[in-house]
């Protein structure tokens, strides 16, 4: 790792990610994005590793936000390519080819709130907490929430929570929509972690495909939505893992993946 602000473990084709700087609620600094940009790389070139899982260290918090003490220093002009570090970071989250889930064991606000918001799926433990505060510091979200929260949870509700700075509970999150799932927070690793290994026994291609496709509905027209799904389809056809899990189901017998 680059620096130890993000510590990387791995469990049964999953990497698990924890953002590591508790005593400031894990706010994302300049360090801990360049870790989690590289961190990512890493993950994304080594096939061994089929599913993430990112979370925070500490009981308190998942990420509470851009890091305020290196936000505050910003001008009109760096200011611009602060969101821009930041997006780049979490685009490619989204992009990662492999399906990342958020462990919300915490506050999630600012950037927390657009990290858990890049990822595919967020689990969150009962006592997590969801906001988009900037409001409050006289700027915008800037790591991407204006864009994904109202594809999250409609427009009414995401002009409400980033016009407010309100912070909202998991139930709410979860009845949102924000939230996949609910547990407590002795639960909510455990459990995450035996989502995440379930889904690193599926076909990797596939996995990935299936990312592709879906995250393009919100690129495209539902008609060119439609090309882009018949077209990856396509693709899944020509791979020996379909093959595989064709011929598997027909001898009634598990499928054995190779990412091929
Ligand atoms: N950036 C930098 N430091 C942060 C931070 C952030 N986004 N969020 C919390 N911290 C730091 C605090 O300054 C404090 O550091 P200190 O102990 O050196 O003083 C430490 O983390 C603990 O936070 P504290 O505020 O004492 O905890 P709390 O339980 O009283 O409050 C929050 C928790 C999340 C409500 C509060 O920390 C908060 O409002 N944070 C900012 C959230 C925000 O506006 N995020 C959007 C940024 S764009």
């Amino acid at each position: 790792m680059i620096n130890d602000t993000i510590q990387l473990a791995q469990h049964d084709g999953v990497a698990l990610i924890t953002l590591n700087r508790p005593d400031k609620l894990n706010a994302l600094n300049a360090d801990l994005l360049d870790a989690l940009e590289h961190t990512l790389h890493h993950v994304q070139a080594d096939a061994s590793l089929r599913v993430v899982v990112i979370t925070g260290s500490g009981p308190k918090a998942f990420a509470a936000g851009a890091d305020i003490a290196q936000l505050n220093t910003q001008d009109a002009y760096s200011g611009r390519l602060f969101a821009e570090r930041g997006q780049r970071v979490f685009n490619l989250i989204e992009r990662l080819g492999k399906p990342v889930i958020a462990a919300v064991n915490g506050f999630a606000l600012g950037g927390g709130c657009e990290l858990a918001m890049a990822c595919h799926m967020r689990f969150a433990s009962a006592g997590a907490r969801f906001g988009q505060p900037e409001i409050n510091l006289g700027i915008i979200p800037g790591y991407g929430g204006t864009q994904r929260l109202p594809r999250l949870v409609g427009m009414a509700k995401a002009v409400e929570l980033i016009l407010s700075g309100d912070m909202i509970g998991a139930e709410d999150a979860l009845r949102l929509g924000l939230v996949n799932r609910l547990y407590t927070a002795e639960e909510l690793m455990e459990s995450t972690m035996a989502f995440a290994t379930a889904l690193a026994s599926k076909a990797p291609l596939a996995l990935a495909a299936c990312l592709e496709a879906t995250l393009a509905a919100g690129d495209t027209s539902p008609l060119e939505g439609m090309h882009v799904e018949a077209s990856i389809f396509g693709r899944t056809c020509g791979t020996a893992d379909f093959k595989e899990g064709t011929s598997a189901f027909l001898a009634k017998r598990p499928a054995e993946f190779v990412g091929r």
